[in-house]
């Protein structure tokens, strides 16, 4: 089932390079929680790409008999991300063997802020994937479509999220035996929304910039001996399916209810587990009461989800961004950090600025 992912050159490695990509951060609908060795998901997820909050990845690379590579982060090292990546580069070497051919520098930046509570690893991750592939690209003449299928893959080996970065509006990651092409391997390309989906807003509430109380590495390890794990596992599948109905249909009563239904029981199952964390603050439960009367009285489609964390994500049509823009500063962002959020929407997905070889 990999082999379209074996590396198979056809021309000599190029001298010298340098290549430019950027990849967003993705939102998920139906939430991935709980995995198993390596990366695979143990249910199925859905999410919608975004636009403004992405990572732009720079490698520029030179021949060398002996590999290394360098991390800097806006042209400033930082050692604390090194192992992350070194793991990374130890996970694909079977399938990108040629990056140890190379001295290697990669110099990454953040469109959103670095201590915002906003995860930085599925952008990351996938604007250095789809880097990696398009030297790859030059080497084999592989065609877009599996340079995006395999970046995915790669992705997904750095964090699980991330191998839904590469593709827009939407993507889905994980085998449903009703959804054909889907695999736990990579993310697919999800294109059939309804017009009430298109340009979808994502405006971020940062309740709580701190870092993550609990690492989503021990959160999916946490659903191992779970009570609930097998329960969830199957609902997240039934949840897919019918966020897919919804996504084509433009159900958007329906929409607010799955949406809100998996953010609450992904923190259901952190509150549930042991040990047990709860990762909302006040400001985010006093935000979710407010969207709730603001939604019965106005009638603005306006739902919200939830991360492994404190921010909450409002999802509406364009069509009701003054509206929600307008509640959010009379009514939420009290319940900000330094009256901070970011305004975000759905959008096409990773692609490559520039590349250049010698
Ligand atoms: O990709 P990871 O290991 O950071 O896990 C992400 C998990 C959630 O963001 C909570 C849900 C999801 O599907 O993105």
């Amino acid at each position: 089932m990999l082999d379209q992912f074996i590396y198979k050159p056809i021309h000599s490695l190029p001298e010298s390079g340098e290549i430019a990509s950027k990849s967003p951060s993705n939102i998920a609908l139906v939430k991935y929680w709980g995995k198993k060795p390596i990366q695979i998901p143990t249910n199925p997820s859905i999410s919608f790409t975004l636009t403004n909050c992405f990572t732009k990845t720079n490698i520029s690379f030179k021949k060398s008999e002996n590999f290394s590579f360098n991390f800097t982060v806006k042209g400033v090292e930082k050692p604390s991300f090194v192992p992350k990546i070194e793991s990374f580069l130890e996970r694909i070497k079977e399938w990108c063997p040629y990056i140890f051919s190379y001295q290697i520098d990669i110099d990454t930046e953040n469109t959103f802020p670095h201590s915002s509570g906003i995860a930085s690893s599925a952008s990351g991750f996938s604007a250095l994937a789809l880097a990696v592939l398009e030297l790859e690209q030059k080497i084999t003449g592989i065609s877009n479509e599996n340079k995006y299928l395999k970046a995915s893959f790669l992705s997904r080996l750095g964090s699980g999220s991330a191998s839904r970065s590469l593709y827009g509006p939407a993507a889905i990651w994980g085998q449903h035996k009703n959804i054909p092409s889907t695999s736990d391997q990579y993310a697919i390309a999800y294109h059939d929304l309804h017009e009430n989906f298109k340009n979808y807003q994502d405006t971020i509430l940062l309740i709580d910039k701190g870092t993550k109380k609990v690492s989503s590495t021990v959160g999916h390890e946490l659903m191992h001996n779970h009570p609930f794990s097998k329960q969830r596992f199957s609902q997240a599948s039934s949840n897919l399916e019918s966020m897919i109905n919804v996504l084509k249909s433009g159900d958007l009563h329906k929409f607010i209810s799955i949406t809100e239904s998996e953010a609450l029981t992904l923190h259901a199952m952190m509150m549930t587990s042991s040990p047990y964390f709860i990762l909302m603050k006040q400001g985010t439960l006093a935000a979710i009461e407010k969207i709730w009367s603001f939604r019965s009285e106005s009638k603005v489609p306006l739902s919200f989800t939830l991360d492994a964390g404190a921010n909450v994500h409002l999802l509406y049509p364009l069509a009701y961004k003054q509206q929600v823009l307008d509640f959010i500063d009379n009514e939420l962002i009290v319940f900000c950090q330094n009256q901070h959020y970011i305004s975000d929407e759905v959008g096409s997905g990773a692609n490559i600025i520039s590349a250049s070889y010698a």
